[in-house]
């Protein structure tokens, strides 16, 4: 089946300026977006995440800035194509931000105005994005509301955000988004501050939802256990770079890259009973200065030679599957696999 693309990002460059010194958060990083599906990033906290996505929208922080490469929007009206790092109006931001790319933070709490109802703050939304009267709106938001498995819409609609508990909360901040009528959903580690089981629900419902809206939701989460029954495809991201990206299938199955494989460690599941959880040693390299070779090098305790002198390309390993690891050079020598990507082939796990 041929996809569409919705979003296509080039050799992206982010950097921020701070105390006379330059972080480099984005390296030279390509990825691509396809309409209706969930691609999920992961990768530990600070890996670049958020400053990733947030440059979609023109959210960086004030010191960052889009040192090279480009972002292209394809989903613009009359499918016009739109390139995202030559905006630089506040203005022309907010005709992309909301209305064309919309994300959920982490705590509904912040996104939400606690002295408006919680109907208000939705109809808000659907009166700014989808051009229709007063009357209608009213029915708009309460479909929106019933869209998100809120139910009593009508009485829900005169609350206020402390009448309603963190799930619920969370629910309310994703029928915004989805009042704006957005392609793209970016959803920011959104169930975080919620416990297990409002989670798994929270994840259920951005899955129903993309469907019923034709989204494409890009999933941030630092755990992977997350993302096996959810996302389409995973780009697994270190020290500012995606080092794998395939479906999650092959990031599971056949996953290729050291990072991959620490981070499949670390899940609670591969855990032995009675054994400490694995985390992985090390810290990430700093991003003030050039890394050399592959950033992962100092804490693969695997590593070849030229992993500290030279960075690796993309290998593909498959039409859907890529990794930077010169484990994937032919001349590389064979290494073992670690225990937990025997066990999850053997379907141990998921
Ligand atoms: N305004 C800023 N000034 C300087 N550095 C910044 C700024 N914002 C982010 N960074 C740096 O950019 C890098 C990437 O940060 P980012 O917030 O994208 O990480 P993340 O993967 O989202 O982490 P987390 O899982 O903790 O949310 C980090 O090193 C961070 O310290
Ligand atoms: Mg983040």
């Amino acid at each position: 089946m041929e996809r569409e693309m919705i979003l296509e990002v080039v050799d992206l460059d982010i950097c921020f300026q701070l105390r006379g010194k330059v972080l480099h958060a984005i390296r030279d990083v390509s990825m691509e977006l396809y309409q209706g599906e969930i691609l999920a990033i992961v990768g530990e906290s600070g890996s670049g995440k958020s400053v990733f996505t947030k440059s979609f929208m023109g959210l960086l922080d004030k010191n960052g800035y889009v040192a090279g490469g480009s972002i292209v929007y394809f989903g613009g009206e009359e499918e016009r194509e739109v390139n995202l790092t030559a905006i630089s109006r506040e203005r022309d931001w907010r005709r992309i931000r909301g209305h064309e790319i919309a994300m959920i933070m982490q705590d509904p709490m912040t996104s939400l105005n606690p002295l408006k109802t919680i109907g208000s703050q939705i109809m808000e939304a659907v009166l700014l994005h989808q051009k229709v009267g007063r009357m209608e709106a009213i029915k708009r938001t309460l479909k929106h509301l019933e869209d998100v498995g809120i139910q009593e819409p009508e009485k829900r609609f005169e609350q206020y955000p402390h009448e309603f508990s963190g799930g619920m909360r969370q629910r309310v901040v994703i029928a915004i988004a989805i009042a704006c009528n957005p392609k793209i959903l970016v959803c920011d580690e959104p169930t975080t501050a919620l416990d297990v089981t409002i989670q798994a629900q929270i994840l259920d419902l951005l899955k129903e939802l993309r469907h019923k809206y034709n989204l494409s939701v890009i999933l941030i989460t630092h755990d992977l256990g997350v993302v096996a029954n959810m996302a389409d495809r995973v780009a697994v991201m270190y020290a500012g770079d995606i080092v794998e990206i395939g479906t999650s299938e092959e990031i599971f199955y056949d996953p290729k890259h050291p990072y991959t494989w620490a981070l499949l460690s670390s899940l609670p599941q591969a855990g032995q009973k009675g054994s400490d959880l694995f985390s992985i040693p090390g810290t990430p390299p700093s991003l003030y200065v050039d890394i050399k070779g592959d950033a992962f090098a100092n804490r693969n305790p695997q590593a070849l030679k030229i992993d500290f002198v030279k960075r690796p390309p993309y290998f593909q390993v498959s039409p859907t599957h890529k990794a930077k690891t010169w484990l994937l050079d032919k001349r590389a020598p064979k290494v073992t696999l670690p225990p937990i990507v025997e066990k999850i082939r053997k379907g141990g796990l998921f």
